[in-house]
């Protein structure tokens, strides 16, 4: 973290983008550049269901049909995590919030700490690009590191280049079918929150169909502007 950037304020990022759209790829890039905090909730999610928490229980089978979660576990383990102190660094919210019900809390949530969301970030993409970015994608199983069969693949076949982990795992939710499950709940629940933060004046877009060391220097771009 010794050669991030430093923010003259604690930002509040929200990454907002269908499944695929790179908000995982681009926030764990703004946690090198800037030394922030990345919240994925999706992350958070998994976490439980694999700890067999009683919320990762209930998780689980609308997880694997690429349906939401409901508003009450998603916030309780937002909430949790928002409550360790290294979120005081700032944070991306990547995968949260998906749901009107969802924005407001996270609006009630930051005013309490004299807070407010900083910027929404759109990554604006082609739907049907997301259905192969999604089947390709496999993660580093020591350090969580993305790759990609084709986009992002490791320097050194088989070896994590972050971590030199051996050993990679693919997502039970990134199947064709499921991600057009989860596309729709995108478009159904979560892109009206696009017109939300459009409002409150807080709204950036990027287009996310570039190569994604692009896509990085135009988010870096964005955050320098608006946490200024
Ligand atoms: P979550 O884990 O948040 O998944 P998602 O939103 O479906 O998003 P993804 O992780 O699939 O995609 P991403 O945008 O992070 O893309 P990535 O960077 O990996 O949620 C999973 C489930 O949990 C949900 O379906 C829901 O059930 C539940 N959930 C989570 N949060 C919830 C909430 N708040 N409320 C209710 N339920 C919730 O990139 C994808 C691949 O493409 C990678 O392989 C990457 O290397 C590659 N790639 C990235 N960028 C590019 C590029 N520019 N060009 C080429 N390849 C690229």
């Amino acid at each position: 973290m010794s050669d991030a950037e430093t923010l003259t304020k604690a930002a509040v990022l929200i990454l907002l983008g269908p499944p695929g759209a790179g908000k995982g790829t681009q926030a764990r890039m703004l946690e090198e550049d800037f030394g922030l905090v990345q919240l994925s909730t999706g992350d958070l999610l998994r976490a439980a269901v694999a700890a067999g928490t009683e919320a990762g229980k209930r998780a689980k089978a609308v997880m694997e049909a690429g349906g939401l979660v409901s508003d009450d576990i998603v916030l309780a383990i937002l909430k949790d995590r928002m409550a360790q102190p290294d979120v005081a660094r700032g944070i991306i919210l990547d995968g949260f919030p998906r749901t009107a019900g969802q924005a407001a809390a996270l609006d009630a949530l930051l005013a309490e700490a004299g807070q407010r969301v900083t910027a929404a970030i759109s990554l604006e993409v082609d739907d049907e690009a997301m259905v192969g970015r999604v089947s390709g994608r496999y993660t580093c199983g020591t350090c969580g590191e993305g790759y990609h069969d084709e986009f992002k693949k490791p320097a050194v076949a088989g070896t994590c280049d972050k971590c030199g982990g051996t050993a990679f795992k693919r997502r039970a939710d990134d199947n064709a079918e499921t991600v057009r499950e989860r596309l729709k709940a995108y478009h159904d629940q979560t892109a009206p929150l696009i017109a939300y933060y459009d409002k409150l004046g807080v709204l950036e877009r990027i287009d996310a169909m570039g190569p994604i060391a692009q896509i990085r220097t135009g988010l870096g771009a964005i955050v320098n502007r608006v946490s200024a």
